[in-house]
Order: C-alpha cells, then structure tokens, then sequence
C-alpha cells in the first residue's frame, strides 16, 4: 500500500511538474507573441538605436574622381587599347566631339571602349562627370 501511494505522489508530482513547465513555456509563447513590434528611439538618446539610427551614409552620384579611378583608370591612366590616356592632350582632341557625343559613346561603348566602360552600375550621370574629369586632366 505504501509502495502504491508513493507511486501515486510520484506520478502526481511528475503531472504538476510537466504542467508548471508548460505553463511556463506557454507564458514564453505569449510574451514573445504580444512583445512589441519596434521601439521608438527619441532623437539624440545614444542609449538606443545605435548604428540604426545613424543617418544613413552619404548616398548619390559618384565624383567624376571616384568614378575615374575605381572604373576607367584600368584603361585611360595608360591608354590600354588606345583609349585616350588621362592627363594628355588626347582628351583635348576627344573633347573637341563634345560632351554629348562623348557621352553617348561612353555608355554604348565605341571600338575596344567597353559600353559604360565597364561600370555597370554609373548613372548617366556619373559617366558625365567621371569623363569631364578626364577631360580636366588634359594638358
Ligand atoms: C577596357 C578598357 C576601358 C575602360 C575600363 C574604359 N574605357 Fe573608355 N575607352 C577605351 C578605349 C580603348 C577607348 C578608345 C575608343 C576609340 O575611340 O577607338 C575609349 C574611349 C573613351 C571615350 C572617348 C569616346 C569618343 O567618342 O571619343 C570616353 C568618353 C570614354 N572612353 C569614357 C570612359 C569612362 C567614363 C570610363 C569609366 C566609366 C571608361 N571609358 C572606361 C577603353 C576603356
């Protein structure tokens, strides 16, 4: 009888046990289903937000400089392939096809001169600026 009884405890205790830990990770499930969405960080409280609400970094066309030489310097510091080399006269004689011709040979792309000259992410815009660059190099 004892032996019985103390089986019945046991599997009672075990019953209330697996319950508490259900209920507890029913409680987990609930927070974690009604937790807030965001959190508003007020404008110059540094103690949150962090890198998120630094405002984001400076985006927008690139300089004729930067464009030049992470995409066009391959070919023009040189003259690779007979592309006019930059700091040259051989930009005066190209500028003398004028910005627009220029422009549009550029982003087609002319002869060994690839189309947008490789960049394929360069706004029109940026083509612009990075050939003016070139063009300002001409000596
Ligand atoms: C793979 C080499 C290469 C790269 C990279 C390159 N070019 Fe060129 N580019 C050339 C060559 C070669 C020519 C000469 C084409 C010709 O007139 O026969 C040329 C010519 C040009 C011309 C003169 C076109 C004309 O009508 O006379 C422009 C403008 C120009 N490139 C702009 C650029 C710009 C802007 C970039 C970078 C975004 C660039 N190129 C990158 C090879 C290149």
């Amino acid at each position: 009888m004892k032996k019985i009884t103390s089986a019945l405890v046991a599997l009672g205790l075990g019953v209330a046990l697996s319950a508490s830990v259900q209920a507890t990770s029913n409680d987990e499930a609930v927070a974690e289903r009604i937790k807030a969405v965001g959190s508003v960080c007020i404008e110059g409280d540094d103690t949150c937000g962090g890198a998120a609400a630094a405002p984001a970094a400076a985006s927008g066309p690139r300089s004729g400089a930067d464009v030049y030489t992470a995409k066009c310097a391959s070919c023009h510091a040189v003259g690779v392939a007979g592309a006019p080399k930059f700091g040259t006269s051989e930009w005066t004689d190209r500028a003398g096809k004028g910005m627009e011709t220029l422009l549009a040979n550029a982003i087609n792309g002319i002869n060994a001169m690839p189309p947008k000259g490789l960049c394929a992410d360069c706004s029109d815009e940026e083509l612009q600026a990075s050939i003016q660059h070139m063009i300002d190099s001409a000596q």
